[in-house]
């Protein structure tokens, strides 16, 4: 048995074959695959054996990689990017330091951060194959497919991203350069979407980014939240609000959406696909969804004093409270306090929102509350977050398209890192749970009753025998394995 870094072992027993086995821990962790070595012989064949397995549906204690990215520590309360608390950060440096700290693992000097920005606003300049899918949608439609559209119109346009799915090398594990030129075009196109779509549902004009303009403050120019003084340029307040919200969103490790992005990734594809896939994920009601339906929640409760009916209601699990509970924090989570200072910064904006109320009125119920105490259930971030982007002036619609941007960082650093690593495709197990196979009771039945080629063929056989009888001894349908279980196969389709 290899030694481990920490030296420890699990001691294990299979009561089944009552062999023992030591499993090596690594820093808190066991590999699967260690485990696998556990294995009984199989049933049917005494050359084969059958590996131990992990069953664990949600993932609810499975690392799929180890990252250097972005530690949370769920039980204190703690994140920290690149080993420095989101605290500092917070205070001390804007969106795109963090956004370059996380994916290149440094804070940017003047010149690093002067061409990250020409790169990413370049980018963001939609040509008009993008513009005109994006205008195709009815504006009525939800921003979620238009997102999806957006980005797959860049998909189609971008040299490096179709050239991915068609060389046999792959175009960015160990190759930097090129990556790094995708993961900036990546981003402007995530803000030129957003940007298309936010204007085109509002029927308003897109305007161009400035070239080497800053990547919030380019994406509100875009959408058209300009300065009030001057009418040019970003909203300055805006663009300092969510300089300083973003960084709180930037990364959280190893979430739903940043795994949809990674799964999609192992595959080889190029980081705009994989971006649309961390963004599928990312829509769905139990992720960032979870913000639309915490606000309809709100506008259908409408008043303080219909919260208590709402949480019997949520307690009863007749529905569930949206923007509420975290799978990894088991106490406050820490971007909250952060989220409340920029809130006291605009506090008479954030306070003329009458959800604001009813949103403490369920806070306050939800904290003392026994249901939600014992399973930890506390407001996560993006809800609390929701209420600034509305006092900014940005309406329901936008909000979890604009938190895709935040996010994208993180997605991508988690990307960039295993370019360096060995190619692994993310190819889970199943435990097979159905039947075991079984001869076909009925051999007219059809073929999806059988799980085995070889009764399907030898029923197949039978039928093809049958009709020769019949026909006096001549065989009409086809006579290789394969062409006979097709020729069954089309036989009970035409029946059915
Ligand atoms: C985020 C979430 C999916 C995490 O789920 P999870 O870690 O798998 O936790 P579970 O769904 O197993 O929930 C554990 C218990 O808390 C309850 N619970 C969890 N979140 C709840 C919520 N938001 N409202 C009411 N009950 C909730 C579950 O019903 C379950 O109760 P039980 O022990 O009586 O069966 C879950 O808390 C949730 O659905 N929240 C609402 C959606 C949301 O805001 N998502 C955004 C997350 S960033």
């Amino acid at each position: 048995m290899a030694p481990t870094e920490s030296g420890h072992h699990l001691r294990v027993v299979d009561s089944r074959t009552e062999k023992g086995y030591l499993i090596p821990i690594h820093d808190n962790f066991v590999r699967a695959k260690d485990l696998g070595a556990i294995t009984i012989p199989d049933t049917e064949d005494q050359n084969l054996s059958q590996k131990l397995t992990i069953l664990d549906n949600g993932y609810e204690n499975t690392a799929c990689m180890s990252s250097s990215v972005t530690h949370i520590d769920g039980q204190r309360g703690r994140i920290e990017y690149r080993g420095t608390p989101i605290q500092d950060l917070f205070h001390n440096n804007d969106f795109e330091d963090v956004l370059h700290l996380l994916i290149w693992s440094k804070l940017p000097s003047a010149a690093e951060k002067k061409s990250m920005l020409a790169a990413i606003s370049a980018a963001a300049n939609p040509p008009k194959s993008v513009m005109d899918t994006v205008a195709a949608f009815p504006r009525e439609s939800e921003p979620y497919p238009m997102l999806l559209a957006g980005l797959s119109a860049f998909v189609a346009i971008d040299k490096t991203s179709s050239i991915t799915r068609h060389q046999h090398k792959p175009m960015f594990h160990n190759n930097l350069e090129v990556a790094d030129q995708a993961i900036l075009r990546t981003i402007g196109y995530l803000s030129s979407v957003i940007a298309l779509v936010y204007c085109h549902k509002r029927n308003k004009a897109f305007t161009k980014p400035a070239p080497g303009g800053s990547l919030v403050g380019n994406l509100l120019l875009s959408m058209g939240f300009v300065d009030p003084k001057t009418g040019k340029g970003a909203d300055p307040k805006i663009e300092a609000c969510l300089n300083k919200l973003w960084i709180l969103y930037a990364d959280h490790e190893m979430t739903n959406s940043t795994a949809g992005f990674l799964h999609a990734a192992s595959t080889l594809q190029d980081p705009v696909s994989c971006v649309i896939s961390g963004i599928v994920c990312g829509y769905g009601p139990l992720h960032g969804g979870a913000i639309d339906l915490a606000y309809e929640a709100l506008e259908k409760i409408k008043h303080p004093r219909f919260v208590p009916t709402y949480i019997d209601m949520v307690k009863a699990k007749k529905a569930r409270l949206f923007g509420y509970g975290h799978r990894i924090y088991k106490t406050r989570d820490p971007r909250l306090g952060l989220i409340e200072e920029l809130i006291e910064e605009n506090k008479e904006a954030v306070a003329s929102n009458p959800l604001l109320k009813v949103a403490f009125a369920i806070d306050k119920q939800a904290n003392e509350d026994p249901y939600f105490v014992s399973r930890n259930l506390k407001a996560n971030a993006d809800l609390l977050g929701c209420f600034l982007y509305s006092a900014l002036g940005f309406e329901k619609d936008i909000i979890i398209a604009m938190i895709s941007l935040s996010r994208v960082p993180g997605g991508l650093a988690h990307w960039r890192e295993t370019l360096s690593e060995p190619i692994k495709l993310w190819r889970p197990l199943q435990i097979y749970s159905g039947k075991k196979p079984t001869p076909l009771a009925d051999p007219r039945g059809t073929m999806t009753t059988s799980s085995s080629d070889e009764v399907t063929e030898k029923a197949a056989s039978a039928i093809q025998a049958k009709e020769a009888d019949a026909n006096g001894g001549r065989q009409k349908g086809p006579k290789t394995p394969l062409k006979l279980r097709m020729y069954l196969w089309a036989r009970s389709a035409l029946a059915a």
